[in-house]
């Protein structure tokens, strides 16, 4: 941990459990989220990314719970045991909004249809920010949305989610999000719905908001284009484990592990022209509630042996840069 961190996530294990049987969906996951920085979790569906960051915010579903491990929120010199408080506590209602954010894949999750959009971003201001003068509070409401790049925004703050287009409620949510200058801002797939033109304003709108305020942001994506573009530090998540992480400039160009490989070999790469040979990830991932032993990707592994029934132990292979492999030597030979 260095002074920029803000949050500490050590040995994290969050497991569902449904019909007597348990899915360990995060299983032991360790990354720290720095101030400043943007941290991309990418792995394909099912991986845990959301599981990691519901936990977080100590907003998981009632099957699930968090076992083993800690989160840490760095606050000055204090440091908040997420994970020790009361997940509908005042605590942690103040946490959320004030010091921690989230956006999602659906702005529907986080406003709500019966209120104006300028309502729901007073009420945060009110209840978080004891920021109580109508007027200012009307005028930041407007100047929020402005900043989001919302046209019209005394006027677009009068009406109602629905009458907003995708992007502009993603905008919306984001705005509420940003209403207590949060120091953290997680955004689990937050673009997946729109198309690329608003995609890409919509990730320039967060780079701004990380330039300005020095904000925190935790990326969630299964899109390693998006990674290349924004990520500071990398996080790639398979089946609950992490299975490779570093500064996006160590894992991009050196990556290690045969499923970052693999992943990155599954999208079209800039630059790189129109003949590129995508191959798209072979198999798909395992049943969570029946996984192989060992390493979880072994199945799916051209890189497969005996050793992959053991769970291999985190290496670091150069700075920041971990990778959970026994066979990555012959897979950065292969130069696949
Ligand atoms: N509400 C839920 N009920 C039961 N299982 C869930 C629920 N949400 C997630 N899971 C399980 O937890 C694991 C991790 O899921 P998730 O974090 O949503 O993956 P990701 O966000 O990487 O696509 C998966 O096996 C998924 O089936
Ligand atoms: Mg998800």
């Amino acid at each position: 941990m260095n002074d920029n961190t803000v949050i500490s996530v050590k040995n994290l294990k969050t497991f569902f459990y449904q019909n007597g049987r348990c899915n360990k969906a995060v299983n032991g996951v360790s990354f720290e989220i720095k101030k400043g920085r943007t941290l991309c979790i990418v792995g394909e569906s099912g991986c845990g990314k959301s599981v990691t960051a519901s936990s977080i915010m100590r907003l998981l579903p009632d099957l699930s719970r968090i076992e083993e491990g800690e989160i840490i929120y760095h606050k000055g010199e204090e440091n908040i045991h997420i994970e020790r408080l009361e997940k509908n506590g005042k605590e942690m209602r103040n946490l959320r909004g004030q010091d921690i954010a989230m956006i999602f894949q659906d702005p529907m999750t986080a406003l709500n249809p019966v209120y104006t959009v300028g309502f729901q971003i007073k009420e945060m201001l009110t209840q978080h920010y004891k920021q109580r003068n109508r007027k200012r509070v009307d005028a930041k409401v407007v100047s929020l949305l402005e900043d989001m790049g919302i046209p019209a925004p005394a006027q677009r703050a009068r009406e109602y989610p629905h009458q907003f287009s995708g992007g502009m409620r993603q905008r919306a949510m984001i705005a509420m999000a940003m209403a207590c200058s949060p120091k953290v801002l997680i955004a689990d797939e937050p673009t997946t719905a729109l198309d690329v033109t608003i995609q890409a304003q919509i990730f320039e709108l967060m780079e701004t908001l990380k330039k300005k305020n020095d904000t925190a942001i935790m990326l969630i994506t299964h899109d390693m284009g998006v990674v290349s573009e924004l990520a500071d530090d990398v996080v790639v998540m398979y089946m609950g484990n992490i299975v490779e992480s570093g500064t996006a400039e160590e894992l991009l160009r050196h990556p290690h592990h045969p499923y970052t490989r693999a992943l990155l070999r599954s999208i079209p790469v800039l630059g790189k022209g129109h003949n590129q040979d995508i191959q798209p990830i072979r198999g798909v991932t395992p049943d969570p509630y029946n996984r192989p032993v060992g390493c979880q990707f072994a199945p799916r592994c051209d890189y497969y042996n005996a050793k992959c029934e053991v769970m291999p132990g985190e290496e670091i292979v150069s700075g920041t840069h971990c990778v959970r492999c026994h066979n990555y030597k012959e897979a950065v030979a292969d130069g696949k």
